[in-house]
């Protein structure tokens, strides 16, 4: 094996096993912002291992450069980003091969990214690799998205309405006031199951089933809970798989 080849084989390796590490400390709890750098770095590394395995591997075969690769480069990042997306975040904090399974895509995109720009033109591997590591990095504050994939962002996020911050406040309005009866992460008990509740009822048909349920189900709204603790416990239902 060349010089260039193990140098890129390290990075990837270094990359893999620091995407790992959930999975080895069991139950990752750091802020969401924090994950977010995590995955920034993710990102970087695997994206710079592509691009050295493009470099490598480039007086090898013949010089020619095909649009299909731009494509590649131009269509991962936008998977990557579909893998960070708000409203997997209650589920992934709860499944911890989940979120390695996640880090694994990651990589995968990453590296698909800083490769396929690479093969594509010198250069075009740095400035992908450079983008999905800045879309990540935005996300640190708020969901920050690139040009390419706005359009797609916007109207996912329109369709749906669900920010971090319900679902993770949604979950914890859940433990406290609705787990008794449906179980522990809506397993079920005495209440019914709620996992794929998204599939019965549409998140405004959550809401008004919680703020107006059938008996035996208690009405907590509005003594107990305000219309935004039933929006956002509404959010973390429609997360559950
Ligand atoms: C005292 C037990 C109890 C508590 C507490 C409770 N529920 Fe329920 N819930 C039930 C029962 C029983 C049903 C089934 C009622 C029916 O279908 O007629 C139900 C049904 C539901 C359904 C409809 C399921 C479906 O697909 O039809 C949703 C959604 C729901 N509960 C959400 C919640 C949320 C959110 C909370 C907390 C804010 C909560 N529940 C608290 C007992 C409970």
């Amino acid at each position: 094996m060349s010089r260039g080849r193990i140098i890129a084989f390290l990075v990837l390796l270094a990359t893999v096993l620091f995407a790992l590490a959930p999975l080895v400390r069991g139950r990752v709890e750091i802020p969401t912002a924090q994950h977010h750098l995590l995955h920034a770095v993710m990102l970087a590394g695997a994206a710079l291992s592509g691009i050295l395995f493009a470099d490598v591997t480039k007086s090898a075969r013949e010089q020619r450069s095909s649009a299909a690769w731009l494509v590649v480069a131009m269509v991962t990042p936008v998977l990557a980003m579909l893998l960070m997306w708000p409203s997997e975040y209650a589920y992934l904090e709860t499944h911890p091969y989940g979120h390695a399974v996640e880090h694994g895509g990651l990589i995968l995109f990453g590296f698909v990214t800083g490769y396929g720009g690479q093969r594509y033109a010198n250069g075009i591997g740095w400035a992908a690799g450079i983008s999905i590591v800045a879309m990540a990095f935005l996300a640190v504050w708020g969901y920050g998205v690139a040009p390419a994939t706005a359009n797609l962002a916007a109207s996912r996020v329109a369709s749906n309405a669900l920010t971090a911050a319900d679902v993770v406040h949604g979950k914890v309005i859940f433990a406290q006031n609705c787990a008794v009866c449906h179980g522990v992460a809506g397993a079920g008990g005495e209440g019914p199951p709620l996992k794929n509740e998204r599939t019965r009822k549409s998140l405004a048909q959550t809401q008004q089933w919680i703020e107006n349920p059938a008996p035996p189900m208690p009405k907590l709204y509005p003594s107990v809970l305000s219309s935004q603790n039933v929006a956002d416990v509404a959010a973390y239902l429609q997360s559950l798989h």
